[in-house]
Parts: C-alpha cells; structure tokens; sequence
C-alpha cells in the first residue's frame, strides 16, 4: 500500500531570468535592541497570514509590505485581508518590483517572512530575488530546513548569493524545523552518548488547514492516493528526509541511507465533523515515516501520523546514555506554532550571519514578551 521512496539528490543549479531585482542595500542591522524589526509578508495563504497576523499583534515587528502572486488577493489592503475593520494603507503586491524603489531601497526592511512552496527548485528563483535585494529571509519552505542533501547544488548557490549580499537564509516552522528535528537534537544536550533517536508526532488531520487536508490525501481511494504519491501528484508531508539528515548530521551520525514512506490510512466507517466527512472505504489520513540507517542499522526514525479523529500527541526517545524520554500529551497546534517558530527564528535570522543556515545555526530561538 505504502509508497517507499530511497532517498535522493534531485536538484539542478537553476539559471535565473528575472534578473531585474539588483543588490540595493547594505544589511539591516537594527540600532538599539529594542528597534522594531521592519518586515516584508510573502506568500499570504493560510500559513503566511496567520504569520502576518501574529507578527502584527506584536510590538516588535512591523509589516512594510506584502507580496502574494494570488489574483484574488492581489491589491487588497492587508488591513481588510486579515480581518482588521479599517485599512492600513499596504495593499498585496503582485511581486517585489513595486517595493524595490519604495521601502527595499531606503534599507528599511529587516526580515521577510516567506510562506508559499514546499520545494526548493520551486522557491529558489523567489529566494534569490529577496536575497539580492539585501532581505533576511526565513522561510516555511519545508525543503529548505536542511537543503545540503535533496538540493547540494542549489544550496550552494543560494548561500553564495546571500553571502555576496551579506544576507541570511533559514527554512523553519512547526515540522520540519522544531518538533522532529530541532528539539530532539536540543534534548541530545543531557546526553554523553546517543545511539538512536526516534520522535513520532501525531495530528488530527480534520483540524489541520484545507491545503495541508489536500495535501495528505484525505478522502481519496487507497488506488488514488497509492498512485498520486508515485507520479508526485500528491506530496503528503514534506521534509521527513529533511529532518532525518539534519538529525543524523548535526550529530555526527554518519547516516549512509534515507528513506522515506507514506501510508494511507483507510477508513473503516463514515467519519463526520464540522471539518471534513470521509466515507468509509476512502482515506482517512496517512502515517509518514523518515529512517535514518547506517550499516542498515536504523538508528534515526521520525514518524508523522496525520489521521482524522485520531489522538494528538509528541513523543521523543534518545537511546543513549543517560536515554530521554519527552512526551507533548496536549499535541502542539501545527499552524499557530508554525507563526511562532518564524517569529521567534525571525528574530534570530536578522541577527545572524550572512549565508544559508539551518535552525541549528542559530542561537537558541525562544519567546520573548514585548
Ligand atoms: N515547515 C513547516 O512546519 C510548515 C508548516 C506549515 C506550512 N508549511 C508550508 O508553507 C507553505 C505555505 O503554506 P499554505 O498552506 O499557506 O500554502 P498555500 O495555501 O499554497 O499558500 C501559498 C500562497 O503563496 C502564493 N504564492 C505561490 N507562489 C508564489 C510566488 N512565486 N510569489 C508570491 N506568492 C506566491 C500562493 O498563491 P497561489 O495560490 O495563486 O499559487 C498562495 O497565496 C507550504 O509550502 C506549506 O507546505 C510548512
């Protein structure tokens, strides 16, 4: 039933041709600590408004324009497009061009908050333009959270370019990026010795956003779903190998296989909410899993289980010396989370030095109140 895919490289040195974005301004370095950190939304669908809305509840950042590619939005003030009653004057830019000469050049923006593609090979040419306009960028692009192994060569390439315009580049969020990679490596701290790792996070795939439903495959045929995920059609859960690598090379693991596998879950009768009804027979969701193998030895495995109706929950176990046990009974909220991870990394990103990082490069992320 399920889809098993051996890990591999799959990139190309991508040649951009919209080269009409220039390097406009030394880095943003803000001048007291307490500066608010000026910033660019781009991408405003469900993730990257509920970004934009919680940066702008807050008194350390603000928002200095908004780029979407959406016809439907583009042009509407940001004001009106999360729910505010009056405008505030920054309407959805169909790109970056419009910025340029206006905010971009006067060197006022810190941070660009970037929510729209899974894939590098995707998000790539969008990446370059910010960089070259000087931008700090932290990114939900789940590819991105550790691109040296799927992506080597548009890694590189991307880090050149934000090297050369003394920028910095993060790919973070809920997961990959924190809960089955960044944390399991922080616990790691406690340990003399590590011999395995496994972190399994579970969800509730009917209180998850209608893409992320699409995404997974609910309500589909087990034929459907078995053959979207073999041409690609469907992705699932993006970044399992991600958070495998960075797991297994940040601790020096020496990892010599990654695979990567997603299973339906078949529904075996009606399931109806407020959310979603699923017919019996259809799917109900998928059980995703990453391994880590060395000597065909597992010794990194995360899973990611997103189930209609089923019991939220994380759990991490460090085999080693002393082992760890951690365990989230309450289940953490993805898409909330995933704003505060970027705000929370944002601030860390703009602080940073220039190039393509990982979360792990940076110092310890965490909350601050403002
Ligand atoms: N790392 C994590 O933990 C994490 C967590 C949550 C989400 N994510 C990822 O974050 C991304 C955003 O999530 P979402 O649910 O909001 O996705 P979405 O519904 O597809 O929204 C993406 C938005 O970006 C726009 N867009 C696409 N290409 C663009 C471009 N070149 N320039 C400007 N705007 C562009 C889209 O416009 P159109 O609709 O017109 O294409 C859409 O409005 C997805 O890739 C998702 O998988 C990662």
């Amino acid at each position: 039933m399920g889809s098993l895919r051996t890990f591999y490289q799959v990139d190309t040195v991508i040649t951009m041709t919209k080269t009409n974005t220039t390097s406009v301004g030394s880095p943003y370095i803000p001048s007291r600590r307490k500066d608010k950190i000026k910033f660019i939304s781009f991408g405003l669908g469900p993730v990257g408004l509920l970004i934009l809305q919680a940066a702008v509840a807050r008194s350390d950042f603000e928002l200095v324009g908004a780029v979407d590619v959406n016809p439907s939005i583009v042009g509407q003030d940001i004001g009106r497009l999360i729910g505010n009653n009056r405008e505030i004057g920054i309407p959805v830019s169909p790109d970056l061009l419009p910025l340029i000469d206006g905010i971009i050049s006067q060197n006022q923006v810190g941070l660009v908050f970037h929510a729209t593609q899974s894939f590098l090979d995707q998000t790539t040419p969008q990446f370059i333009d910010l960089l070259s306009c000087g931008l700090n960028v932290v990114s939900t692009c789940e590819t991105l959270a550790y691109p040296y192994r799927r992506y080597p060569n548009l890694a590189d390439q991307l880090d050149q370019v934000a090297k050369s315009n003394r920028c910095t580049l993060v790919g973070a969020g809920i997961n990959p990026g924190f809960l089955l990679d960044l944390l399991p490596i922080f616990l790691t701290t406690a340990c003399q010795e590590v011999t395995g790792i496994q972190a399994v996070r579970n969800i509730d795939a009917a209180k998850r956003r209608g893409p992320f439903q699409k995404k997974v495959g609910l309500n589909l045929s087990p034929e459907n779903f078995t053959q979207q995920i073999e041409t690609g059609q469907l992705s699932a859960h993006v970044g399992l190998a991600e958070s495998v690598y960075l797991i297994g090379d940040t601790l020096g693991m020496n990892l010599d296989q990654v695979v990567e596998e997603h299973r339906p879950v078949i529904a075996d009768c009606a399931y109806s909410s407020a959310e979603v009804e699923i017919e019996a027979g259809r799917v109900r969701g998928v059980n995703s899993f990453g391994r880590g193998l060395r000597n065909q030895q597992e010794v990194v495995r995360i899973d990611f289980n997103a189930v209609v109706s089923s019991q939220e929950y994380e759990e991490i176990k460090i085999e080693g010396y002393p082992p760890v046990i951690w365990r989230n009974e309450l289940g953490t909220a993805g898409d909330s989370a995933t704003a505060a991870v970027i705000l929370n990394m944002g601030k860390r990103v703009v602080a940073a030095q220039p190039g393509l990082l990982t979360a792990v490069d940076l110092s310890l992320p965490h909350f601050t109140r403002t």
